[in-house]
Formats: structure tokens, sequence, C-alpha cells
């Protein structure tokens, strides 16, 4: 195969960014598109170049297509499951945004359905793509900090007067447990949390919750302020805070919502700042170690770099052979942290994985 052909089932906020990274590739074409918004189709199959009988509004009809070899999954996430399930079925790889699926048994039957076809299976994580997080896994790597000790992560969510128009449908979904499968702070957006967890320190091994509600329009509730704590193995810890502040105006291209991450080492201590929110003005990563602070400025700090390096490190795992990141089976490790979360607050007490 030369080009790897490459369909969207969902035809949201987030496929722009999704787009950038085929567009730009010589290696892949955006070749059909679908939503069950037609309109919305449209607009995004035209701007990409695709075929006017390639844009659909039915998905059955866009996978049974044969000219399509991946599908990218970015649907509301109650339909990740049985979406990823039929592209398999109609013999198409798959791509599907985090997190993959509601709970780990639909985790465990999409992972098996794909190995059983000897199809690809990514749960499209970027946020472990982002270039200062690549930076300073790579400065971990090198032994800079030493070992790693604890993690702490602060999402800061706000209000924005340059963020991008996000549809009242997207944020519909994601109000709805049922279909976002939790709130969208600790579960939506945790996810990526979690992910940057398990990618610098390994799997949680127990995890307990705290998780918030905060009454952010009549009747809108969002799930901050809350914390999360867990311990990995190995008298090694973590944590997510999360809070939503209503007066907190943010500068961002993206969401209302600016993230740091903290990693303590046993000889030193890396910061990352930024993300979708410019909240600091820091150099994107700050080391500090043996009476001296470093800091590292060279490197894209646009959040859509996420998106380009997520894309592009599939391209290449496809052409190799290799297996893209994250694996499904990667994928259910996180949702499963993720879902832990849920469960403790739930409970009020500490759950072990
Ligand atoms: N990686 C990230 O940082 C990030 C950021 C935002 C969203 N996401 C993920 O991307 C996915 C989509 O999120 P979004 O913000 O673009 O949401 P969105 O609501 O803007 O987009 C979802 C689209 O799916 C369409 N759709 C729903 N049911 C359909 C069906 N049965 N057939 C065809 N189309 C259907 C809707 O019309 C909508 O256009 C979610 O999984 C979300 O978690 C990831």
């Amino acid at each position: 195969m030369e080009t790897l052909r490459v369909a969207f089932l969902g035809t949201g906020r987030i496929s722009d960014l999704h787009a950038l990274a085929y567009l730009d590739d010589e290696r892949a074409d955006i070749v059909a598109v679908c939503d069950r918004s037609i309109d919305l189709a449209r607009a995004r199959g035209r701007r990409w170049g695709v075929a006017e009988n390639h844009i659909f509004s039915d998905y059955h009809e866009m996978l049974a297509a044969p000219d399509i070899d991946l599908v990218e999954i970015l649907l509301p996430h109650h339909l990740h499951h049985q979406a990823t399930l039929d592209a398999i079925a109609a013999g198409k790889h798959v791509s599907v945004q985090k997190p993959m699926a509601l709970t780990v048994a639909q985790a465990d039957e999409m992972v098996t359905a794909a190995s059983a076809a000897g199809l690809s299976l990514k749960v499209y994580e970027n946020f472990i793509f982002y270039p200062p997080v690549q930076r300073a896994k790579a400065l971990i790597d090198d032994g800079e900090i030493g070992d790693p000790l604890t993690i702490r992560i602060k999402s800061n969510s706000g209000i924005s007067p340059t963020e991008w128009e996000v549809p009242t449908s997207a944020l519909a979904w994601r109000l709805n447990p049922e279909e976002c499968g939790g709130g969208p702070l600790v579960f939506d957006d945790g996810h990526h949390k979690f992910a940057l967890g398990w990618h610098f320190m390994g799997m949680a091994e127990e995890v307990h919750a705290w998780i918030g509600s905060t009454e952010t329009a009549p009747g809108m509730f969002l799930d901050a302020p809350s914390i999360v704590s867990w311990k990995f193995p190995g008298n090694r810890y973590g944590s997510l805070e999360a809070v939503y502040s209503p007066g907190l105006v943010l500068d961002t291209s993206h969401y209302a919502q600016d993230d740091r991450i903290e990693i303590t080492g046993s000889k030193g201590v890396i910061w990352v700042t930024r993300g979708h929110g410019k909240m600091m003005d820091l150099p994107p990563v700050v080391l500090y170690k043996d009476r001296q602070t470093r800091s590292f400025s060279d490197m894209p700090v646009g959040w859509e770099h996420s998106f380009i390096n997520s894309t592009r490190q599939m391209i290449d795992a496809f052409f190799a052979g290799d297996a893209p990141q994250l694996t499904g089976e990667d994928g259910r490790e996180v949702l499963r942290f993720a879902l832990a979360a849920q469960e403790s607050a739930r409970l009020g007490q500490a759950v072990k994985l």
C-alpha cells in the first residue's frame, strides 16, 4: 500500500485538529467523511478535498466503500464501541478517540475483534505527544531527575474571549454521563491526565477520588473542583486537581483550560506548562537539579502539535508494520484507571486496580 486512505466518522469540533497531519502527509489521504449532520460532513469534506460521492450521513454506507483503509472515529463516547466493531467487521483499521469505550468489557471486545481480524486499533491519546511532554519524557528517560517519585497534574478551567467555538451539541453529550461515561473534566478530559500518569510512571495500583460539582449555568453541572490521587507500585504517587473558576480569564485558541505537570524525581524536578491555555508566561519545560534551573523553549507549544505528532506516529507505524500509540491494550489500561476514579468517588473510598 502506498497511500493510507482515511475516512472520518464524526466531523465535529475536534475533527479540524485530526485533519491537520493527514492533509500535510503525502502518505495519507482523507477519502471519505461521515456525520449524521450532512451539512457538517459536506462542509468539512469539501474543505479537505473529499469527493462528493464519499460524503455520508450513514456510517454503514461509508463502511461499505472498498477504497477506505482506516476509519478515524470521532464520535461521542457511547458510540465508540459499536462503531469500532462495525469498522473492524468491514475490514478497516481503526483509530478511535479516547476514551475507547465506556466499560472495560467493551474495550476487551474491541481489542479482541481487531486482533482476530488482523487489523490495527489505535486509541487516540494526544497529550503524550504534546512537544513539551515529549521533551520532559526524554529528559526523564535520560536520568535528569533521577527516579521519578511523584507526578502532580493541575487543570485550571475558566473562560476565554479567544477560545474556539464549541457547539452546544458537543457540550450536551458530555454533560450526559450515559453518553460521556462520566464527567467532562475528570472522565473525558481526565483520560488525558491519567494517560500522562501512566506514560510517565506506569499503571496505578490504587486510586482515591473526590469529584465535586459546580453549576456553571442553570441546570448545567461540571465535575469540579475534584481531586484524584493514586499510588503507583514501588512507593510512588500521583494526583490530578481539576478546578473550574468562573472568573478566571485565559488566553487560548482552543478550550478555556490550562494544564500543568510537575514530576519530582530522586534528584530533580521537572515542570511542563501550557497545553490548550497560556496561563503562565514561563518556558514550556523547566528542569531543576543540582542547584540550577534550566529552561527549554525550543519546541512548538501549540496544542495542535500534539494531534499532528500522534497521527504522524500512527502513519509511521502503519508503514513500518509497528504498533500505534496507544494500542488498544494500552487504551484499555488508561480506561481502567479513569473508571477507577469514578468508582472511588462514588463509593467514597479508595479503589484497587
Ligand atoms: N484528544 C482530545 O484532546 C480531544 C478533544 C476533544 C474531543 N475529543 C474526542 O473526540 C470525540 C468527538 O468529540 P468532539 O468534541 O468533536 O464532539 P462533537 O460533538 O463536536 O462531534 C461529534 C460528531 O459526531 C456526530 N455524530 C453523532 N452520532 C453520529 C452517528 N451515529 N453517525 C455519524 N455521526 C454522528 C455528531 O453529529 C458530531 O458532529 C470524542 O471522543 C471526544 O472525547 C478529544
